[in-house]
């Protein structure tokens, strides 16, 4: 940390896959910059925008109505330029030329690793803003968008369940998270779910025919199994396969639920948390803090170094699996 800072103008991006919430960030990000006395930048299609030089400049009004909008004003983009030297030096080129002079990059994992290698590179002083429905990145306790997420699933999965219900079925629900199973442990104990497949433990084709047998002689009506899509056993179609020539006692179906997942209006819990570290990371600048992500640690605002949240390993919470497990008899 260091001194006070003041900043002309400051750059606000969002990178990577879209989630919720990313417009609640951007418009704290803009409101804090101004009420600061500073300009706020808008650079599009995330570090591709950066490197294309597309910039927008955002004023008080034009961030009004969009704290409820799903998706960001800002586009994104996964880069693979900006993977390059060539990309990066004329992103760094691009930020000089227009004058910004400290950035706010509102990213997941990927974008985290991008910055923290272009910082490395170039005198470039920026804060993160952790976001993924994934909720995977290191240093914070929730990313935006997760909350959201997992109110569409589970809302998606009630529905599935009076259908499951009314025809006595099966269903394997897959969802999405990468190679984490957060989204899955969450959703599949506030949907009541019989079973929970995570990438985080070994799935066992017996021990899942042991539980929906189990379903099975308790009479139950229906029954859900959520897997992640990372899970290591397969996605939801071949684990239902495998299932299914163990356990063939119900009608089977399969729901992948897919990128609905990221779409949508964000929860209370997402404009809260976007809003809250919109305002940090640009207070974190202003502190004069760099190369740093801003997070919510026990309901903290924390900051963690971007070489932290690249090597960090967000710990799962095994605990809830037990629960899922004790509750799904
Ligand atoms: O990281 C967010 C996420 O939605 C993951 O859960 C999923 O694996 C991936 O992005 C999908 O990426 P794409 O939008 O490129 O298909």
């Amino acid at each position: 940390m260091g001194t006070t800072k003041k900043f002309k103008k400051i750059g606000v991006v969002t990178t990577g896959g879209d989630c919720p919430g990313l417009n609640a960030a951007i418009r704290a990000v803009v409101r804090t910059g101004i009420y600061h006395g500073m300009e706020v930048t808008g650079i599009l299609q995330g570090y591709e925008g950066m490197i294309k030089g597309e910039f927008v400049r955002l004023g008080s009004h034009s961030v009004s109505n969009i704290l409820q909008r799903g998706g960001t004003i800002l586009k994104t983009a996964r880069s693979e330029a900006f993977k390059t030297v060539e990309g990066r030096k004329k992103a760094y080129d691009n930020l000089v030329k227009e004058g910004i002079e400290a950035l706010v990059v509102i990213g997941g994992d990927g974008s985290f690793k991008g910055i923290e290698q272009f910082s490395r590179e170039f005198p470039i002083t920026s804060v993160g803003v952790p976001k993924t429905i994934d909720n995977d990145i290191f240093g914070t306790d929730y990313a935006i968008g997760f909350d959201t997420a997992l109110n569409t699933v589970i809302q998606v999965i009630d529905k599935i369940r009076d259908t499951a219900d009314s025809h006595n079925r099966l269903f394997f629900v897959e969802v999405m998270g990468r190679d984490a199973g957060m989204i899955a442990i969450y959703s599949g104990i506030a949907s009541g779910a019989e079973a929970v497949l995570i990438p985080e433990t070994e799935t066992k084709i017996e021990q899942i025919v042991k539980i929906l047998d189990r379903g099975w002689e308790r009479k139950k009506s229906s029954m859900i199994v959520i897997v992640a899509e990372g899970d290591v056993a397969g996605g939801a179609y071949e684990i239902a396969l495998e299932v299914k020539a163990r356990f063939n006692q119900y009608d089977t179906r399969v729901s992948v639920l897919g990128h609905m997942q990221r779409g949508g209006s964000p929860t209370c819990n997402d404009r809260v948390l976007a809003s809250r570290l919109g305002v940090a990371a640009v207070q974190a600048l202003i502190e004069g803090r760099t190369n740093e992500m801003v997070g919510v640690i026990n309901n903290e605002i924390s900051h963690t170094s971007y070489s932290d949240v690249v090597k960090g390993k967000k710990e799962f919470p095994y605990q809830l699996l037990k629960i899922a497990e004790i509750l799904s008899l």
